[in-house]
């Protein structure tokens, strides 16, 4: 019993040890992308970055929320009602990065909610120095300072030009109610005002294309439980379960293995929906002969995983299914071959696309490989991150992630194959980073034989 409880604690204190040493690699990508924010920031110019709209909240219960990306990308945080200020120039003896953010009393206090940071928590996990971190009232004041601003209502100006997400905000339903806004809004109200405001994403998107070792190790672990979902979920489908059930061993991994959230809604696509790009209602009853397409991603530590299976419900692909099948892999297998530095990122569809379209011509579905479209109607990759869908990008780098995931759709015969998998620009090519799970059919039959 006692070896059980020491072995226990180990196990605890291992964990713990891994959070700390974990937060601390976090600690320091902050600091290093602050200081690469601060280089690429105007001499006369002011950031402004600020939480999304709060959570849904009915009848006293509050929804779960996850923190707007860019703002995350710079502070870690994932608290409601934060702002980040940065800029070259100190205001009398603050700092060039400023938090605005609620901060909380501590522990042993009983509250209704999640429990708010305190000051030195906040300042611990940022990195800021707790002088530079001050409640959002003070928001408004401090920022019309920085941008110089003069003047009373819409009749304002400024003297230095503000980075600030307008379109993200509001998209993500902030009105003009919230002060920081309007004060956007209102100096948005003439054209010399408008030329004062540029958009902070052209600051920060290109910064959040190459990801460092530490955003790599978080893509790792979501793809990791994405993986063993997929796995659990290969080898407990039978006819006669629905979809939802197949959603929910999926995500019952995620959790399990320490993703907060999902990098997007699971699709669990059945029969017909297999046809359905971003099926995600989960609903219909799994039929022997049926395909599933699974495309799901866990968000660990706010970065994306995103994997495509697609499997024969009843265990063994037909022979229509197993052909179209085998074209997928061979057109996804030559698009990861294709992945290096400096190609174009559309080389990966290029090259998939040519594959489908002379397979497609070869199995008498089309009369020209150019008219593959018609089954193989989206692109063949995207750039992982923060978001599933993440920064567009012109070349490959090293050290960015894409996904590679050709497709062939027939709709008339209830037909969807998607083959996806999560691929690292390396200096020497790739790296398919999700390569813990099932993907040849042979491989895919095997596991399900084990049911
Ligand atoms: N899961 C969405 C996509 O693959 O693009
Ligand atoms: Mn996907
Ligand atoms: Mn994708």
């Amino acid at each position: 019993m006692n070896k059980i409880l020491s072995c226990l604690l180990l196990l605890l204190l291992l964990a713990a040890a891994t959070t700390r040493a974990d937060d601390q690699k976090l600690r320091n990508d902050l600091e290093a992308r602050r200081a690469r924010v601060l280089a690429a920031l105007d001499k006369n110019a002011v950031l402004l970055l600020r939480s999304r709209k709060p959570a849904h909240f009915s009848g006293d219960i509050h929804y779960e929320f996850r923190e707007d990306n860019n703002l995350y990308y710079l502070t870690g945080l994932n608290q409601q009602g934060t702002y980040l200020v940065m800029s070259n120039h100190t205001m009398g003896n603050l700092g060039k990065v400023m938090l605005f953010t609620r901060t909380g009393r501590g522990k042993g206090v009983i509250s209704y909610a999640d429990r708010r940071l305190t000051l030195e928590e906040v300042s611990a996990r940022t990195g800021i120095p707790e002088k530079c971190i001050l409640g959002p009232a003070d928001l408004e004041k401090f920022l019309a300072r920085a941008l110089g601003i003069k003047g009373k209502g819409k009749k304002i100006s400024a003297k230095r030009l503000l980075y600030y997400d307008r379109r993200g905000a509001e998209r993500s339903g902030i009105t003009e109610i919230d002060k920081a806004h309007s004060l956007v809004l209102r100096l948005r109200h003439n054209r010399a005002g408008r030329r004062k405001i540029k958009s902070s994403r052209t600051l920060i998107d290109p910064l959040r294309r190459i990801k460092s070792p530490y955003e790599i190790e978080c893509i790792r672990k979501a793809i990791k439980a994405t993986e063993a979902g997929l796995t659990a979920a290969i080898r407990q489908m039978r006819p006669g379960m629905f979809e939802y059930e197949v959603e929910a061993i999926i995500e019952f991994h995620y959790r399990r293995l320490g993703c907060e959230h999902m990098a997007f809604p699971s699709i669990v696509g059945s029969g017909p929906n297999s046809c359905i790009l971003h099926y995600s209602a989960c609903r219909r009853k799994l039929e022997a002969g049926d395909l599933v397409v699974m495309d799901v991603g866990g968000d660990y530590r706010h970065y994306a995983a995103d994997i495509t299976r697609t499997v024969p419900v009843s265990g063994k692909f037909t022979q229509r299914q197993r052909a179209m099948y085998d074209l997928v892999l061979k057109a996804q297998i030559a698009a990861i071959r294709a992945v290096k530095p400096g190609v174009s990122f559309g080389e990966t569809d290029r090259v998939a696309r040519k594959i489908i379209g002379e397979g497609l011509k070869n199995l008498g579905l089309i009369k020209s490989s150019v008219h593959a479209r018609r089954y193989f109607p989206h692109g063949t990759s995207h750039t992982l991150g923060m978001d599933a869908h993440d920064i567009p990008a012109g070349k490959l780098e090293t050290g960015m992630v894409l996904t590679v995931e050709p497709g062939i759709y027939i709709a008339e015969e209830a037909l969807g194959i998607r083959i996806e998998d999560d691929v690292l620009v390396t200096e020497k090519g790739a790296e398919v980073l999700s390569i813990g799970v099932a993907k040849r059919a042979e491989e895919i039959e095997a596991l399900m034989a084990e049911r």
